[in-house]
């Protein structure tokens, strides 16, 4: 058996090294020296040089897209950690792929939360430190200790800075209300719904909004933006009963297929999102990001020196 040292080893993989490298400079911690890259048929190469053996290690992987590129590469950091002796291994996903996939709502379907599950803990993961998951129920497709961090105390920060004056918190469809209610409790605001139905996976249709959101700010909040559908469909509901500005908060901003196109033309002032994943290209001209880092470094250093992570929920200055 593997004993535990003092020392946080800290390892990012090729998923978000801009996260990485702040959540280190937060920590005061220097990243592990590693070689992450490609063998000449794609086949993903690591070699990681520093010792670690027996350190409490942490590796900084968000399964964004490509998400089956960095979940494979997850699980091949974490079979060389532990091939590694390391200590104890954390697997730091700020972003859990395949997250939404997590029943069998028709036959025949797979249940792929489960399997990033399954294939993290057998492949090394002694515990998972994560944000703002789809559903918080995922938590329980491990037999391992999850640490479930919430950005609303982040992005809740950003809004307050913004003034807005007796705004109402919106959520696109029912199944963000938990988040929305939290959000309205902490701002003291009223608290309403759009009526979504999703057509595909990129076509969404609302019907109208449940509350008063005329002559109002609206703040719009859900856990992600993906092709962007339901968050740019949602501000244009509010606009038409009447809202007057129009604030998105996100916890990830996933951006693919039309996102960007949506949310350019759609009527947000603005678009509040973590960088829980890199942004690369385009973005939309409203966006502006704030970091989860200090967040994520605050959570590693409670849980190298067993501390209470649930603290951190509360609002970060
Ligand atoms: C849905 O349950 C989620 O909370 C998001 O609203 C949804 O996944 C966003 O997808 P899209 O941006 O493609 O509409």
């Amino acid at each position: 058996m593997t004993t535990q040292n003092e020392r946080i080893v800290l390892i990012s993989g090729t998923a978000h090294p801009a996260l990485a490298q702040a959540i280190s400079r937060e920590l005061g911690v220097p990243l592990a020296n590693a070689h992450i890259g490609r063998f000449p048929d794609g086949e993903i190469d690591i070699k990681v040089f520093d010792d670690i053996r027996g350190a409490d290690t942490f590796v900084i992987q968000p399964t964004c897209p490509p998400v089956n590129d960095n979940w494979i590469e997850l699980l091949l950091l974490l079979d060389t950690l532990r091939r590694a002796s390391a200590g104890r291994i954390t697997a730091v996903m700020p972003y859990y792929g395949y997250a939404r996939k997590d029943r069998k709502d028709e036959g025949r379907v797979p249940i792929s939360a489960k399997v990033v599950a399954n294939t993290m803990v057998a492949g090394g993961a002694d515990r998972v430190l994560t944000l703002d998951m789809h559903a918080a129920q995922i938590q329980g497709f491990f037999d391992v200790p999850v640490d479930h961090l919430y950005a609303k105390p982040v992005l809740l920060a950003g809004v307050r800075n913004m003034g807005i004056e007796s705004p109402v918190v919106v959520t696109p469809d029912v199944g963000g209300i938990k988040m929305a209610r939290a959000w309205a409790k902490a701002l003291g605001a009223d608290l309403a719904i759009v009526d979504k139905r999703r057509i595909s996976g990129s076509e969404i249709a609302v019907e109208h909004v449940i509350g008063e959101v005329g002559g109002r700010n609206v703040i719009l909040v859900d856990d992600m933006i993906s092709t962007g559908g339901s968050i740019s469909e949602a501000a244009r509901i509010v606009r038409k009963e009447g809202a007057k500005k129009i604030v998105i908060a996100v916890s990830h901003a996933v951006l693919c297929g039309p996102a960007v196109e949506r949310l350019d033309s759609c009527p947000a002032d603005a678009i509040l999102a973590t960088d829980s994943i890199p942004q690369r290209g385009k973005l939309p001209h409203q966006f502006q990001v704030i970091s989860i880092a200090t967040l994520l470094a605050r959570a590693i250093h409670n849980i190298h020196r067993c501390e209470s992570v649930s603290s951190l929920f509360e609002e970060i200055g």
